[in-house]
């Protein structure tokens, strides 16, 4: 069948044009197979990378119809058969079917399909995805572990560092300190290793501020589009859950005060009451001078545009709110 590409394409610096190929494909034609194909026979200047062709690599990662996949996954047949399920397409019955291609997102292009991967790399780097050398100083033997413990490396352990998560990642788009899906799916397989010894400093530094863990958003994103079910954010949760568990983490921290605060004010009232909110929250119960110095303009400009609350309302349905709250944590899983 005749396919055609629409490839989004660029220079370094430039604005991006669309360019199209068309290609004789068979349904079971992998992506990578038919830009194999237009490079060869239509178009020597278009620049991709790939290797493996094996899903092994993470070499060819791109956005196809849309979606961060790997170009040696994918193939045009289950491509077109999505594009047909989500009837969003500009496919119309009998025209030539169309796929469209473009370079991974939040890393700036270099040329075509190929991206600039080094902030990728800096942040697996920012959570220092090895076994604590602290660790390997203790002499005689290997560290062993048994099925059991290897077998928690498993998931995380199958990335093959794409950049796929990264590329749909909503909280890196908008902030640009968060490290990633990738390097948080490693952190976990770090805090999750039976040899590394180093795992209270790596919580702490997970925890800080939204360049770790709570800088996630849970879009989810991650977790639908690794090829490898890796689950990023589901190792992201765990990370959270090991905080949550450490007593001294959990006070230190504003990111956990705000989800604690939150709960029980919603508990108490219905809804939040925003005087108790930022005290709590910021002044950390009036412990931190720094925070509640620091709401001190907010709640300034509020008093003279008449918008801060003198009084609080509890919400009619608090009752019902209460219990829903009451309910949830007795199951176990609020937090
Ligand atoms: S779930 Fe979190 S880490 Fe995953 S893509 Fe969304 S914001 Fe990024
Ligand atoms: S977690 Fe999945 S999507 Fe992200 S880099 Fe690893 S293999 Fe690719
Ligand atoms: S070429 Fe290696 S993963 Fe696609």
């Amino acid at each position: 069948m005749e396919v055609i590409f629409k490839i989004i394409r660029q220079e370094q610096n430039s604005a991006p044009v669309v360019q199209t190929y068309l290609v004789e494909a068979e349904s079971g034609n992998t992506i990578l197979d038919c830009l194999n194909r237009i490079k060869w026979e239509q178009d020597g200047t278009l620049a991709f990378r790939k290797n493996c062709r094996n899903t092994i690599c993470g070499s060819c990662a791109m956005r196809i119809n849309g979606r961060s996949a790997l170009a040696c996954k994918e193939n045009v047949g289950s491509e077109l058969a999505r594009l047909k399920q989500i009837a969003a397409t500009t496919n119309r019955a009998n025209s030539i079917p169309e796929i469209t291609i473009a370079p991974l997102g939040n890393m700036p292009v270099i040329k075509d399909l190929v991206v600039n991967m080094s902030s990728f790399w800096n942040n697996l780097e920012a959570v220092a995805p090895y076994v604590s050398t602290k660790a390997r100083l203790v002499p005689e033997r290997e560290f062993l572990q048994s099925p059991q413990e290897r077998s928690r490396l498993d998931q995380t352990g199958n990335c093959i560092m794409c950049g796929a998560c990264y590329s749909e990642c909503n909280a890196r788009e908008v902030n640009p300190d968060f490290v990633g899906p990738h390097a948080l799916a490693k952190a976990y397989r770090m805090v999750a290793d039976s040899r590394d010894s180093d795992t209270e400093n790596r919580l702490q530094s997970y925890n800080e501020g939204t360049k770790g863990v709570w800088g996630c958003t849970r879009c989810l994103y991650c977790d639908s589009v690794c090829p490898m079910d890796v689950a990023p954010l589901e190792q992201i949760t765990k990370i959270k859950q090991e905080i949550l568990a450490n007593k001294q983490l959990v006070d230190e921290t504003r990111s956990i005060r705000h989800r604690k605060v939150l709960v029980d004010l919603v508990k108490e009232g219905g809804w939040i009451d925003e005087r108790q909110f930022g005290l709590q929250v910021v002044g950390n119960y009036f412990k931190d001078l720094r925070g509640l110095l620091s709401l001190a303009p907010l709640g300034l400009r509020m008093i003279i545009r008449g918008k801060f609350p003198l009084s609080f309302e509890p919400s009619e349905g608090t009752q019902q709110v209460r219990s829903l709250i009451e309910s949830v944590q007795q199951q176990g899983t609020g937090d």
